[in-house]
C-alpha cells in the first residue's frame, strides 16, 4: 500500500529515530492510514489475556486492593474481560473470592450447596448472606428430598424453623426434575436442552438428578437471564465466569496459595512483582509450570525486551509490561529500572512477537501493558502494540471496586485508591511485590489517593469499550489482529507530538468548559 503521507514514520522507523528516548502516550500522534469504510460498532474487541484464554474486551483489572475483588471481577467478566484478585488477603479469603466469581453464573451448577431437612432456616439465611446463593436443594443422605429458595421463607418469621417445614417437597417438584441420562452427553447441546426444559417448566430452577435420585447439578433461570443480558461475558468450559488471581514471588507462600486458588477455580495466575525478571520470579514460574501445566501464568512486570523474553523462555503465558508508570506509583522517585509506557510496550511487544515468530510459537504470547492509562486514546495507543491493557485507576472509581466512598469539598463523590507499594497496602500483605522485608527501613513505592466516582461498571465500561472501538475505527481497522499486522508492516504512521502540539490537542481558547463524560 502507498503511504498515506510522506512525513509520518512507521513504528520501526519512529522508535529507531527516538531510540534513547523514553516516550509515552502524549508524545505520540497516530496518523490515519486508510479510508474508513465501516461503523464504530462493527469493530471487534476480541483478544487473548494469556496464551490459552480468549477474552472479548482487551482489558484486565489490576490485582490491587482497591480494584479487584469479587464484585468487580463479576462485573467486568460480564463486560468481557477478567479481573485478577489481589493477594492482600489470607489464602482462604482470596480463594473464597475466586469461588464467588466462579459460582456467580454457571451453566450447570455442579456440587450445589445443599441442606438437610433437619437444619434450621437460619442456616439458609447465613449461606445467602455469605455467598449470595439462595436456591438450595435439600438432601437426605445423597437423595434429593426437596428444594428451598428465598421465596419459601421470611428471615424474620421463619429463622428458627426446620428446613423440612418450609421446603417444597419432592412430589411437588416433578415438573422441574430431569435425570442426567435424559440430557445429551456433550456440551453445548446438554446445556441448551437443560435451559429449554427449564424455560418450559415455569420454574426458577431445573434440578438434575442421577438414576438413583441423588442431586447431580442444577441450572437456574437467573443464570439464563444474566447470560442474555451480557452477550460479551467471558466464561470457561463449564460456563462459569473467567477470573485470575495474583500470587507473589515468595515461593514458599505461593506453593500453598496457588494450590488453593487453582482448587477454587482460578483460570490463570498472575505472578505479581513490581520488579519482575528476577531469579525469585523465575523459580515461581518454573515451579508453577512444572506442577500445574494447565494453568496459564502472567509474568512481570518488565519494561525491556530482554526482561520480556526471559518470561517467555521461563514458560510464561503472558508478559506484563509497566514499571514506574501507574497513577499511584512513586517507584520512579525512589528506584530505577523504570521506563515510559509507550516505549516499554513497543519494545517488549516487538521482542515477544519476533521471538514467537522465530520459534513457531502459535498463538503468540500476549503482552499486557500495565499502568498509566487515564484516557481512551491512551488505551488506543497502548493497543497499537499490546494485546491487553491493564487498568487500575480507571476502574477504582466504579461502584463495584472495594475502595471507600469519600466526598471532596465541592461535594463530588470520590473513591479511595492506593498503590500496592504504599505503606498502607504493604502493611496488609503486598510487601512481597516490592521486596519489603522490614518496616524499619521501608521505602514506599506508592501513594494513597482518591479517584472520581465512575458509577457502576455496567455504565462506565461500555463507554471505555466504545472509546477503544473509536480508536480502531479512526485508523480503519476492524480488529486488533489487523491493527497489529498494519503496525508491524509499516502501514500505520507515527509522529512525535511537540509541546505546542500537546497544548493544541487539549481543550484550549475557552473561557470555561464542562465535560459531559466522567473523564477528567
Ligand atoms: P494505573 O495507572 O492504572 O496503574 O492506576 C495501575 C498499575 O500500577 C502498578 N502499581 C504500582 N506501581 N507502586 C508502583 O510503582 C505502587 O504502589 C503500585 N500499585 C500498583 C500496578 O502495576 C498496577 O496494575
Amino acid at each position: 500500500m502507498d503511504r498515506i503521507d510522506p512525513f509520518g514514520l512507521s513504528a520501526a522507523q519512529f522508535f529507531q529515530r527516538f531510540s534513547g528516548e523514553s516516550l509515552t502516550f502524549d508524545d505520540l500522534h497516530v496518523l490515519q492510514p486508510r479510508t474508513i469504510d465501516f461503523g464504530v460498532d462493527q469493530v471487534e474487541l476480541g483478544s487473548r489475556i494469556t496464551r490459552n484464554i480468549r477474552i472479548n474486551t482487551p482489558l484486565v483489572a489490576s490485582p490491587m486492593e482497591d480494584v479487584s475483588e469479587w464484585q468487580l471481577a463479576v462485573a467486568v467478566a460480564l463486560q468481557g474481560f477478567p479481573a485478577v484478585i489481589h493477594y492482600n488477603l489470607s489464602i482462604e479469603e482470596q480463594a473464597g473470592q475466586v469461588r464467588r466469581v466462579k459460582r456467580f453464573e454457571n451453566g450447570f451448577i455442579k456440587e450445589p450447596i445443599t441442606l438437610s431437612p433437619s437444619e434450621l432456616i437460619s442456616r439458609a439465611i447465613t449461606i445467602r448472606n455469605e455467598t449470595g446463593i439462595s436456591t438450595l436443594p435439600i438432601v437426605e443422605g445423597r437423595q434429593l428430598a426437596g428444594l428451598l429458595t428465598k421465596n419459601d421463607y421470611s428471615g424474620q418469621k421463619h429463622a428458627s424453623m426446620r428446613v423440612a417445614e418450609r421446603m417444597v417437597p419432592l412430589d411437588r417438584l416433578r415438573h422441574q426434575i430431569v435425570r442426567v441420562d435424559e440430557l445429551p452427553h456433550e456440551d453445548p447441546q446438554r446445556l441448551e436442552k437443560a435451559n429449554d426444559l427449564l424455560l418450559e417448566s415455569h420454574a426458577g430452577v431445573l434440578l438434575i438428578v442421577t438414576r438413583d435420585g441423588a442431586i447431580d447439578s442444577l441450572v437456574t433461570r437467573t443464570d439464563i437471564e444474566k447470560s442474555e443480558a451480557f452477550p460479551d461475558s467471558i466464561k470457561d468450559k463449564t460456563k462459569s465466569l473467567v477470573v485470575g488471581a495474583a500470587v507473589s514471588t515468595n515461593l514458599a507462600e505461593t506453593r500453598e496459595r496457588a494450590a488453593e486458588l487453582i482448587e477454587a477455580g482460578a483460570d490463570f495466575l498472575c505472578v505479581d512483582s513490581s520488579h519482575g525478571n528476577s531469579t525469585h520470579e523465575q523459580q515461581v514460574i518454573e515451579y508453577l509450570k512444572g506442577r500445574y501445566e494447565q494453568v496459564d501464568l502472567i509474568y512481570g512486570n518488565v519494561a525491556t525486551a530482554g526482561g520480556a523474553l526471559n518470561g517467555v523462555r521461563w514458560g510464561a503465558d503472558a508478559i506484563r509490561v509497566g514499571k514506574g508508570v501507574g497513577s499511584i506509583c512513586s517507584t520512579s522517585q525512589v528506584s530505577l529500572g523504570t521506563r515510559s509506557q509507550i516505549t516499554a510496550t513497543h519494545s517488549c511487544s516487538l521482542a515477544v512477537r519476533e521471538y514467537c515468530d522465530r520459534h513457531g510459537i502459535e498463538p503468540r504470547i500476549p503482552v499486557i501493558s500495565d499502568g498509566g492509562y487515564g484516557s481512551f486514546s491512551a488505551i488506543g495507543k497502548g493497543l497499537l502494540f499490546a494485546d491487553v491493557i491493564m487498568l487500575g485507576s480507571m476502574l477504582a472509581g466504579t461502584d463495584e471496586a472495594p475502595g471507600e466512598v469519600v466526598y471532596d469539598r465541592q461535594g463530588r463523590k470520590l473513591k479511595s485508591y492506593k498503590g500496592m507499594g504504599s505503606f498502607e497496602a504493604v502493611r496488609r500483605g503486598s510487601g512481597a511485590r516490592y521486596d519489603v522485608e522490614s518496616f524499619e527501613d521501608f521505602v514506599a513505592e506508592g501513594v494513597v489517593g482518591n479517584v472520581r466516582s465512575k458509577g457502576p461498571v455496567s455504565q462506565w465500561v461500555p463507554q471505555i469499550k466504545t472509546g477503544i472501538r473509536k480508536c480502531l475505527q479512526s485508523l480503519g481497522y476492524r480488529d486488533l489482529a489487523s491493527l497489529h499486522e498494519a503496525v508491524y508492516s509499516s502501514d500505520v504512521l507515527l509522529e512525535r507530538m511537540s509541546e505546542a502540539g500537546r497544548r493544541e490537542a487539549g481543550i484550549h481558547d475557552l473561557v470555561e468548559y464542562r465535560r459531559t463524560l466522567p473523564l477528567d
